[in-house]
């Protein structure tokens, strides 16, 4: 079993998370899909508080993706406001359980409420230093990508960087996550197997588990199977075995 990438207590230090299954859960119980997005943020709060108590040192939380503009306007509408309300509800108590939280998107697309509420929480709790929790919001990977170039090429055109000089390390510290270690855990709920243009940078080597349970559901019992899970996978990080046993 390897600890590789694991805090002292051998939890994740990193866990990255889409959470799916807020419209199906709320199908099942004959609501509107607005009752499994309030029921999704509930789940939320949970396991944070699940992250804290177990000392995880980073939790990255897909919240809307760049194609999640594509839903209805209402349903988009209601999700803004959802994550408006939610951050002002929560962000005191976030910064009093010592919570750095950071979000990461295109903030252009997103209402100026939003935007203020977003800038000032990560204001407040910008000196905490217990879990970084990132919030994905109107985010995708490949604006990431597409982002982090354009900003590299700017310092290049500025002549404060040279081509030569683009590495891995360079290229990482231009992204959303830049400055934080990549994920070692992604999980997902709702049973869909898939990545949905999350981290793709920065999933290069993480653990995958899929998870049938729908967001709502998954609570600190199902983040521990998944940890468990974690823990009995070897992480080789392209080396072999025998490699990776020899320490
Ligand atoms: C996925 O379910 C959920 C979303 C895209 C909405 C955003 C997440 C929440 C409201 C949880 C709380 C988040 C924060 C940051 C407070 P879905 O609508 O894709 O479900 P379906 O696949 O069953 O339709």
């Amino acid at each position: 079993m390897s600890r590789e990438n694991t805090n002292e207590s051998g939890v994740p230090a990193h866990v990255a998370i889409v959470m799916d299954g807020n419209g199906r859960w709320a199908r099942a119980r004959g609501k509107a899909r607005n009752a499994g997005h309030r029921a999704g943020v509930r789940a939320t709060r949970q396991i944070v508080e699940a992250c804290v108590e177990r000392d995880i040192r980073y939790l990255t939380l897909f919240a809307f993706s760049s194609e999640n503009w594509k839903r209805p306007p209402t349903e988009v509408r209601l999700l803004m406001r959802l994550f408006l309300e939610a951050l002002q509800r929560e962000v005191a108590e976030l910064h009093k359980n010592d919570v750095r939280l950071r979000f990461m998107g295109d903030r252009s697309l997103l209402p100026d409420d939003l935007v203020r509420q977003m800038n000032d929480s990560e204001q407040l709790t910008s000196g905490n230093s217990g879990l970084q929790l990132n919030v994905a919001v109107s985010y995708g990977g490949r604006w990431d990508i597409v982002n982090a170039a354009r900003s590299l090429a700017g310092a290049v055109s500025d002549g404060t960087l040279t081509p030569a000089e683009i590495d891995e390390d360079q290229f990482a510290r231009a992204l959303s996550l830049g400055g934080v270690p990549d994920p070692d855990l992604f999980i997902r709920t709702g049973g869909e197997k898939r990545i949905s243009n999350f981290l793709l940078w920065n999933l290069a080597y993480a653990e995958f588990y899929f998870s049938n349970a729908l967001w709502p559901d998954f609570d600190a019992q199902a983040l521990d199977e998944a940890i468990d899970d974690y823990l009995s996978r070897q992480r080789r990080f392209g080396r072999t075995a025998e490699q990776v046993n020899a320490g």
